[in-house]
């Protein structure tokens, strides 16, 4: 018997007591297994009332990242209903690939509470350290390989959409998904594709989101910021997961019936230097001009004095 079938029992009676001698007859288990599961569940952060003659209430669920408990808040049509948690791994982008491989499904998620080689945009290291959220998920879209480069977009506004829902911070999107709040990093999201696009249409989204730690801890303070830093309390990593999953499902399912333009419109509201004078880098090489928006396939928009310049790769430097 898994612990969590006693904890669906205890959750489908909200704030009630439940008889060990009910839960044991119920699952068909022994009293002294049940004593056990509960014992297990409590060390895992559920705040579990036991009474020896009432039995056991479920009081609170735990704040650290727990799969039951985020695969109970999620609301979706399948991203999240199948997603594991690794206390430590490489990167959560390299163990989806993985399962990709071996046949995992359209919105799975893998979370790691801390990686040891995370990676970034740009071959960069991305810092992971305990208390972050560092999440991919296995898509397999419906889509023409042309717009499956917007779901890097369609991410960057979900996750700007669960902050906001979450905590009311108003997050910037530098493009083309590095997510600013007051010009400082919080969030950074790395899509990479699985096999060949044309034939596998798999593609890993990695998320990484600051959140409860300290940005000493990154080795960039200027640079970085975290959720609890900004909002001077911790943030349930449970509910934040979940709420990125629900909204990327969204974005997810509104590319694959073409409603391109209101992500466009959306992620273009949310653009950090929209209309101002900036620097892109591809490369080795450097344009100047002037933002102007993303265009219909996804690219930036660059107005330079030679003319109007498009990147589909890239990174911006605001002045
Ligand atoms: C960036 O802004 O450079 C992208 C950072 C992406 C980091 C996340 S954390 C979860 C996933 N696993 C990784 O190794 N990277 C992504």
């Amino acid at each position: 018997m898994a612990s969590h079938d006693i904890l669906q029992l205890l959750v489908s009676l909200p704030g009630e007591f439940v008889s060990g001698e009910r839960i044991s007859q119920q699952l068909n288990v022994t009293r002294a297994s049940v004593w056990k599961q509960i014992k297990q569940l409590k060390e895992e952060g559920f705040d579990i009332e036991a009474h020896t003659k009432k039995g056991y209430c479920l009081r609170k669920t735990p704040n650290s990242l727990n799969a039951w408990v985020i695969e109970q808040m999620v609301e979706t049509k399948s991203f999240g209903h199948v997603l594991s948690i690794e206390d430590k791994l490489k990167s959560t982008n390299a163990k989806a690939r993985e399962l990709a491989r071996e046949g995992g499904i359209h919105g799975q998620v893998v979370i790691a509470k801390s990686q040891y080689a995370g990676r970034g945009r740009m071959q960069r290291e991305w810092q992971s350290p305990l208390g972050g959220l560092w999440m991919s998920v296995i898509i397999r879209p419906n889509l023409t390989l042309a717009n499956a480069s917007k779901l890097t977009l369609a991410a960057s506004v979900a996750i700007v959409d669960a902050i906001e829902e979450l905590y009311q911070l108003r997050v910037g999107i530098k493009w083309p998904n590095d997510l600013l709040y007051n010009g400082q990093k919080i969030a950074g999201i790395l899509g990479e594709v699985v096999g060949e696009w044309n034939r596998v249409q798999t593609l890993i989204l990695g998320i990484g989101i600051n959140a409860n730690f300290s940005s000493e801890k990154l080795g960039s303070i200027l640079t970085a910021a975290t959720l609890k830093e900004i909002l001077g309390y911790e943030v349930d990593l449970n509910r934040l997961a979940a709420t990125i999953l629900e909204y990327l499902e969204k974005q997810v399912t509104a590319l694959e019936e073409n409603l391109f333009e209101d992500l466009r419109s959306n992620w273009m509201a949310r653009a950090v230097g929209l209309g101002e004078e900036v620097r892109v880098l591809r490369g080795e090489e450097v344009f100047r001009g002037v933002f102007k928006g993303i265009s219909q396939d996804g690219e930036l928009l660059l107005s330079t004095e030679q003319g109007e310049e498009r990147f589909s790769a890239g990174e911006v430097r605001l002045r």
